[in-house]
């Protein structure tokens, strides 16, 4: 049948499908490829599965009159949103269209996000913004500013309930880029998004600091320097794809839990290598990512936060098929020791799995919070009691495997039997200490060394003696502070039977209106 004989609002219904779908019209959209960038509903095409989507609001309208923006209505008003599904789960979604309006946001434009949300919400499932937008539209003015306020409430109130997810492909100035900054995950892709409080020409006029836009809010610093980014990818092909796998470790909400899916890896497996893995000489650096490969399902690790504070590692893998938040020191950067950035960067990923019912993983190899001023001054104390906080709150199964270094309040902090870790592994060369064997001997010993006749040796013996007295598991476990030590190659085994000894866990924190985490 041809479109001539269809009734006439079956033609009018087609044709205005036509034009909401054709966005801000063929030059704009040809200006959008040019600059390297996909459109609103290219991306959704290749971020859900084939054929899945279905669009909520598409003629929805703005009803603003000023500044001649009468004249420019566009259905859709700048976002196209609705659900669909990725790898068969239903996720809500939205994409801001650059070539409405520059995807600025109205009230239109912004009462379409807060629907969704609230129905995401409603029915248990993901929400991801596809943002791509020069921020409130000047036009409507402070209308604008509201429509973004609501935006941020219902992003607040969907915390902890659905996984939120943002992919920043385009500009995100201004107040708009709190909204992704409330969510869960933030993936940005180099070259083309930005991100920033306010823009290159404010900054010179405030600070008369010279930068360009990416130097302000690129992929590259967000992703390294201030931890806004988790993701950086390199196209947004990729980006998508992120949030593809992303999900695929996550549960819908947060009453519900991860899915699980069928594991080829032998859960009975060892593996030799790890027995020598950590180096004899405990100053030797190892990279931890080695362990990690070698215990998880298929040596897949799906790291979060990869660039942001190397010395710790965030991400999810699998355990016998099961989901698992893992959070692990790691020794090739600064010995893995816990600074400003690892410990808020740690404690945001424990909150986030606790949320959403992911067991928590940690191998723990930790010298200690990080000595210094510009520690201090940056806040390490309030910083650390982040990472602290979250851990102690946190009723998740939480199992724990010390490879080497456990000092100080850091042993304390990385999920210790002390703040309600289920299972504590140690490694038989583990050192389980309030200090490292030279401090500790330099401290307690000042004297009699300063009176030594042969300061040196006499240290190296005392040094020796605190190893073998303080630095082994065999005092923590003598106490019960570890459930067992056990032999490297056994980790994946030993890890994988208790999460299944765990997985009916029920723990709960007094009733309260909220904790007030040091933040
Ligand atoms: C209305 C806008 C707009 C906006 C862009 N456009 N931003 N329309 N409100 N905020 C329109 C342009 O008029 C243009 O329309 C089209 O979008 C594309 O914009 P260009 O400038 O041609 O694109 P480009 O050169 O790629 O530059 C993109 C840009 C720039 C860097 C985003 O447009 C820009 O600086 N826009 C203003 C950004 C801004 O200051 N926003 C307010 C931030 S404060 P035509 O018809 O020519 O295609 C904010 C507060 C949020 O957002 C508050 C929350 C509390």
């Amino acid at each position: 049948m041809s479109d001539n004989d269809v009734p006439q609002s079956i033609q009018r219904l087609r044709e205005m499908r036509r034009r909401a779908r054709e966005g801000g019209g063929p030059e704009r959209v040809q200006r959008q490829h040019d600059g390297g960038k996909l459109t609103a509903r290219e991306r959704l095409d290749l971020l859900l599965d084939e054929n899945s989507f279905h669009e909520l609001g598409m003629f929805v309208t703005h009803r603003s009159t000023e500044f001649g923006l009468e004249r420019q209505k566009y259905l859709g008003d700048g976002v196209v949103a609705g659900y669909g599904t990725i790898n068969g789960r239903l996720v809500y979604v939205y994409s801001q269209d650059f070539t409405v309006l520059g995807g600025s946001l109205g009230r239109a434009h912004a009462d379409k996000i807060v629907a969704l949300l609230e129905m995401a919400m409603k029915n248990g499932a993901p929400v991801i913004g596809l943002n791509d937008s020069g921020g409130a539209r000047i036009q409507e003015g402070v209308v604008s500013l509201g429509g973004y306020a609501d935006i941020f409430l219902q992003n607040t109130l969907a915390s902890g309930v659905i996984p939120q997810l943002s992919a920043i492909l385009g500009p995100c100035a201004g107040g708009a880029v709190y909204s992704p900054a409330i969510t869960d995950f933030v993936v940005m892709v180099k070259d083309t998004s930005h991100m920033f409080v306010t823009g290159p020409d404010v900054v010179k006029t405030v600070t008369h600091e010279d930068v360009s836009f990416d130097e302000l809010g690129g992929a590259g610093v967000h992703s390294h320097k201030s931890g806004v980014a988790h993701f950086a990818a390199a196209s947004e092909g990729e980006a998508l794809a992120v949030l593809r796998t992303l999900l695929s470790y996550l549960p819908q909400n947060n009453m519900a839990d991860p899915p699980t899916t069928a594991c080829d890896d032998d859960p009975l497996r060892t593996d030799p290598a790890l027995d020598t893995i950590v180096p004899e000489n405990p100053n030797q650096p190892y990279d931890m990512r080695d362990v990690i490969r070698r215990v998880v399902d298929d040596g897949v690790f799906f790291e979060v936060h990869a660039n942001f504070a190397q010395n710790i590692m965030v991400g999810f893998a699998r355990l016998n098929g099961r989901s698992v938040g893992l959070v692990a020191q790691q020794p090739t950067v600064l010995a893995g020791v816990l600074d400003n950035d690892a410990s808020i960067k740690g404690a945001r990923f424990v909150r986030f799995c606790d949320c959403f019912n992911i067991p928590i993983i940690t191998f723990e190899d930790v010298p200690g919070f990080m000595p210094g001023l510009a520690q201090e001054h940056g806040g390490i104390i309030r910083n650390g009691a982040k990472l602290l906080y979250a851990y102690c709150e946190a009723t998740v199964p939480k199992i724990t495997v010390i490879t080497r270094k456990a000092y100080g309040g850091a042993y304390d902090v990385m999920s210790s039997k002390h703040i309600r870790g289920d299972i504590n592994y140690a490694w038989p060369a583990a050192e389980i200490a309030v200090m490292g064997p030279e401090g500790a001997v330099n401290i307690v010993f000042r004297r009699e060394l300063a009176e030594a006749d042969d300061p040196v040796a006499r240290k190296a013996e005392l040094v020796a003696d605190y190893r073998e007295k303080f630095a082994n598991p065999y005092v923590a476990a003598s106490w019960g502070y570890v459930d067992d030590v056990i032999e490297p190659r056994d980790t994946r085994p030993r890890l994988i039977s208790a999460l299944e000894m765990l997985q009916n866990k029920r723990d709960v924190n007094p009733p309260k209106k909220h904790g007030n985490i040091p933040l």
